[in-house]
């Protein structure tokens, strides 16, 4: 066994197990095969191809979903752009505002059935989907739908206009969540739009359509299409898009941006990311730790601005492991329906793959590597909350996104020392520090060339806050006025 792997003395007593407490999902109704939402109904897909969605925690099927070529994506598209010409860029905009806090309101309304069906579909446990993701998703409808007749007054001296017809692609992290991140500014603003959820998670996409249809939006305005990368590189190539927005890997977000060079269409880009999250001395520890487990293990670690490196200030550092050591342990890893699940399913078996092999490289590496030893379930895609110690800047496991329960943990002296290494990564999408002195906080906020950073908390989001990234983590804002301009001309 290695150091790192050695047993040490918890605190409390972990023997005790919590009884069951799954959410009943006598509520849901999935559907055998979704179609493509394209002109307000649901339509097959030309060529009639379908996959499966499956259910990672148990690797059943939930569905069949279309998987739609560039023959779909053009229906689409000449539906988004004809409800653009005829409907939407004409309404007045407090009109709009109407429906979108419409859609709003059924998502609140629905909010269990969301909850439920974005667990199975995608693996992340019942507590973060109810008061996480469907809240937040609603949130960015309304704080949208409070903007759209007022956009007018937003940007001094400028005339804001729409783009027109807007591309969006999104990822399986948090699949309800970014599509209100993209759809509720993007029509607020008067325009109009195709989304594409990822493949692996396209059920919650699809409700929304259904939310969509039941608000009584012009058909057209929203067209949902599923399918896999052909599908997004489908859209990215269009002819008739004006702006395309991303979410997913940088190697995705590389070649999209390659597509795009040369033509008009506008471009947002929110991609990967390696975060620092920085304890200092003079930390309230406990609070620390809690801070760290949230920055890493909420959602599986399946999130580009996860603290994935701790950079803990040496004095405390044997402290801060063992303590985060012991609260690991007590993580439950399993049914991700069950409420008291803290780690549900990794994604898909492609992502377990990737993860899995970056364990084996970590170890390879010459780092130590600690996992907890709790209990996972026989059928589906399971990690179990790991951390690397004993870890050089130069270690893949340390400079590379793993999109995992996966902590690389690093020593500092001084905040210079802190900073320099927090900044040594070719992502910038997020950070955080902890430390008792407000003053700290402002010096290494400014120094850290990041989009986000959050002090003492991690993982906190709010519509009106922008979110994007530096280098590699991409290009733009999503969120609060920033995001807004992102979906307008302003002259
Ligand atoms: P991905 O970037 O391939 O998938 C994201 C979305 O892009 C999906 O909807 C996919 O269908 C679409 N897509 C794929 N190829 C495309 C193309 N050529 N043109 C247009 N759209 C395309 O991500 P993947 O393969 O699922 O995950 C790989 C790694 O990417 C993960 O291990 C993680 O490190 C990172 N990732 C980062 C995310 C983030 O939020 N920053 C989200 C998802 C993955
Ligand atoms: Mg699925």
């Amino acid at each position: 066994m290695d150091k790192a792997n050695a047993p040490h003395k918890l605190n409390f007593d972990t023997s005790w197990e919590y009884a069951e407490a799954p959410e009943s999902t006598d509520h849901i109704e999935i559907k055998k095969q979704y179609g493509l939402f394209i002109a307000g109904e649901f339509v097959p897909p030309k060529k009639g191809k379908y996959f499966d969605t499956i259910n990672p925690a148990t690797e059943k099927v939930l569905a069949k979903v279309a998987q739609s070529d560039a023959s779909d994506i053009d229906r689409a598209v000449k539906a988004a752009r004809h409800a653009y010409d005829t409907h939407w860029s004409k309404m007045k905009a407090a009109e709009r505002g109407k429906y979108i806090y419409r859609i709003a309101r059924i998502i609140q309304e629905r909010a269990r059935e969301f909850a439920v069906i974005e667990s199975l579909d995608g693996g992340k446990p019942i507590r973060e989907s109810r008061d996480v993701d469907i809240p937040l998703a609603a949130a960015h409808f309304f704080y949208s739908a409070g903007w759209a007749d007022k956009i007018d007054y937003a940007f001094p001296c400028r005339t804001p206009a729409p783009l027109g017809v807007a591309g969006q692609i999104i990822p399986w992290n948090f699949p309800l969540l970014m599509a209100a991140w993209k759809i509720a500014p993007a029509l607020a603003c008067g325009n109009t739009v195709v989304l594409k959820p990822a493949e692996t998670t396209p059920l919650t996409a699809l409700k929304l359509a259904e939310v969509i249809q039941d608000a009584g939006l012009p058909p057209g305005v929203v067209n949902i299409v599923t399918g896999d990368g052909a599908t997004g590189a489908a859209i990215v190539d269009h002819g008739d898009i004006d702006k395309i927005a991303f979410t997913g890997s940088t190697d995705v977000g590389r070649v999209i941006q390659k597509a795009l060079a040369g033509t008009e269409k506008k471009y947002t880009l929110e991609l990967g990311g390696k975060a620092a999250n920085i304890i200092f001395a003079d930390a309230a520890i406990d609070q620390a730790v809690e801070g760290i487990v949230n920055a890493i293990f909420f959602n599986q670690g399946h999130v580009c601005c996860a603290g994935s490196r701790l950079l803990v200030q040496e004095s405390v550092a044997e402290e801060v492991i063992a303590k985060l050591k012991d609260r690991m342990q007590t993580l439950i890893v399993g049914d991700p329906l069950d409420k008291n699940t803290d780690i549900g399913a990794i994604n898909s078996a492609a992502q377990l793959e990737r993860i899995n092999a970056y364990l084996d490289l970590g170890k390879k590496e010459g780092a130590a590597m600690y996992q907890t030893n709790s209990k996972t379930p026989d059928k589906g895609y399971w990690c179990r909350p790991t951390l690397f110690t004993d870890v050089a800047q130069s270690h893949r496991v340390v400079r590379e996104e793993i999109f995992g329960p996966v902590l690389a943990i690093q020593t500092f002296r001084t905040l210079d020392e802190a900073v320099t290494k927090a900044n040594n990564t070719q992502y910038g999408l997020s950070g955080g520090v902890w430390t008792d002195k407000g003053a700290k906080i402002f010096k290494v906020g400014s120094k850290i060339r990041a989009g986000v950073i959050w002090a003492n908390t991690f993982n906190k989001f709010d519509p009106t806050s922008p979110f994007g990234g530096y280098k590699e983590s991409g290009v733009g804002r999503e969120g609060g006025m920033h995001g807004l301009s992102a979906y307008l001309k302003l002259q």
